[in-house]
């Protein structure tokens, strides 16, 4: 039984700070009380702001020897499905960044393990908790879309900076690119859709097969060649496994089609989330850049009608219905929410995960969505090895 507040440790200091502020304001239910990464420089910066949290190099020693009752996983990705089934083997709750796993065998032991230790887990999208994102689920809930049927996710991110150490080697994002063809960072796009469909729940539908296409890879070699020089093995095209963008079909068991592209490299100005969705009713699209708003058209209440009869149908900003729509929680949190990192988003998953955990209640992504989502990393590399054919998506739910 884990009393108020739920004592914390992060592991992968690097992303961990930015959940400070979020520590900030709940700190009535949370408390950070141990930091671990393999990096003494990064361990030197928390031990000079926050004196009073244990430090630790080695995170079985951190198991064992703190009196944490729940670990944030915030290190490289192809660590989280190890990390998270050691700690909740050793009796921890387990908040994992993104993406929960990058095998299916990882997938499979993620759900057994939180099955048989009854730990909570829960996955660290903040994407979902977006103020757009709230909204569009909260006017499909109340019926504004119809039925469903598109979604687009974009996650469309020039990171080439953030696949080299300054002398050239590959960082673990780097290493991704190096080798493995397909989407490696899939959920920021599916998350807030697959909540929309209300995917892996009773009245809901379910994920059924999927296919990956990819282009080549040009931009990065330039980009390595400009940085290194011609003799980095990265200046060569055929070096990176992953083209530039890749975008990935999904079919599910209602006929709904999803779209995601996911492109670390492509020069262009960085918007931070990119999402479409049509219903029977309403059309969604989201803001291409900072600063615009997110635009919808709901028939019977928009301008114009579609196909136009006396005039044609025209977007309106989202905002214009927040009166009607704003999430309850976002007109409860929104101004707190706001000065937590990615919109807002820190602050929710942050609440949610502890309020779990007090409550004993199911986290709202819960591991089946968490691999659900995470599962298109393996399947499309597989889609793309195999010349871009569809494969099925588990049913996680159902023991094999
Ligand atoms: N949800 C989001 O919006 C969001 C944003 C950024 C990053 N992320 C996720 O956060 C994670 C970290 O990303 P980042 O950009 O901070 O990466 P990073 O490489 O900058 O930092 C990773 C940290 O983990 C540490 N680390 C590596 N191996 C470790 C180990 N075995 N034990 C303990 N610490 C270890 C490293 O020293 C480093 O400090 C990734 O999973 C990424 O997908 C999510």
């Amino acid at each position: 039984m884990v009393s108020k507040p739920v004592k914390l440790a992060v592991v992968g200091g690097r992303r961990g700070r930015a959940f400070n502020k979020a520590l900030g304001i709940l700190s009535d239910k949370v408390q950070l009380v141990a930091i671990c990464d393999i990096s003494e420089e990064v361990l030197k910066i928390w031990k000079k702001n926050m004196p009073y949290v244990q430090t630790f190099k080695d995170y079985d020693e951190m198991l064992e020897k703190s009196d944490c009752d729940a670990v944030f996983i915030a290190t490289p990705i192809f660590l989280h499905a190890k990390q998270s089934i050691k700690a909740m083997k050793a009796g921890k709750h387990v908040l994992s960044e993104v993406v929960a796993a990058t095998t299916l065998d990882e997938c499979w032991r993620l759900v057994e393990t939180v099955e048989d230790t009854g730990m909570t887990y829960m996955l660290s999208e903040n994407y979902c908790y977006m103020r757009p994102n709230m909204m569009i689920l909260n006017m499909v809930e109340k019926g504004v879309f119809g039925e469903l049927i598109y979604a687009e996710g974009g996650y469309i991110h020039d990171c080439r900076d953030l696949l080299f150490y300054p002398d050239g080697k590959l960082t673990w994002r780097g290493e991704a690119s190096h080798n493995f063809p397909g989407n490696t960072y899939p959920t920021h796009s599916l998350g807030p859709i697959a909540q929309w469909l209300h995917v892996n729940r009773e009245d809901g539908d379910r994920l059924l097969r999927t296919a990956t296409f990819m282009t080549k890879s040009v931009a990065v070699p330039i980009y390595v060649k400009r940085l290194f020089g011609e003799s980095h093995p990265g200046a060569k095209r055929e070096f990176w496994k992953r083209g530039d963008s890749a975008t990935t079909v999904i079919q599910t068991e209602r006929d709904v089609v999803i779209v995601l592209r996911v492109d670390y490299h492509s020069p262009r100005p960085h918007n931070m989330a990119h999402h479409v969705l049509q219903g029977s009713s309403a059309s969604y699209l989201s803001a291409r850049y900072r600063g615009e708003d997110p635009l919808i058209w709901i028939e019977g209440r928009s301008p114009g009608q579609s196909p136009p009869k006396d005039a044609p149908a025209e977007w309106e900003s989202l905002w214009k219905y927040a009166d009607e729509y704003e999430h309850p929680r976002w007109k409860r949190w929104g101004k707190e929410a706001m000065k937590t990192g990615h919109g807002g988003g820190d602050f929710f998953v942050l609440e949610d995960f502890v309020d779990s955990i007090l409550q004993r209640k199911d986290p709202p992504i819960d591991v089946y969505d968490a691999v659900t989502w995470s599962c298109i990393v393996p399947l499309s590399i597989e889609s793309v090895k195999k010349g871009n054919i569809p494969v099925e998506i588990p049913d996680f739910r159902k023991k094999c």
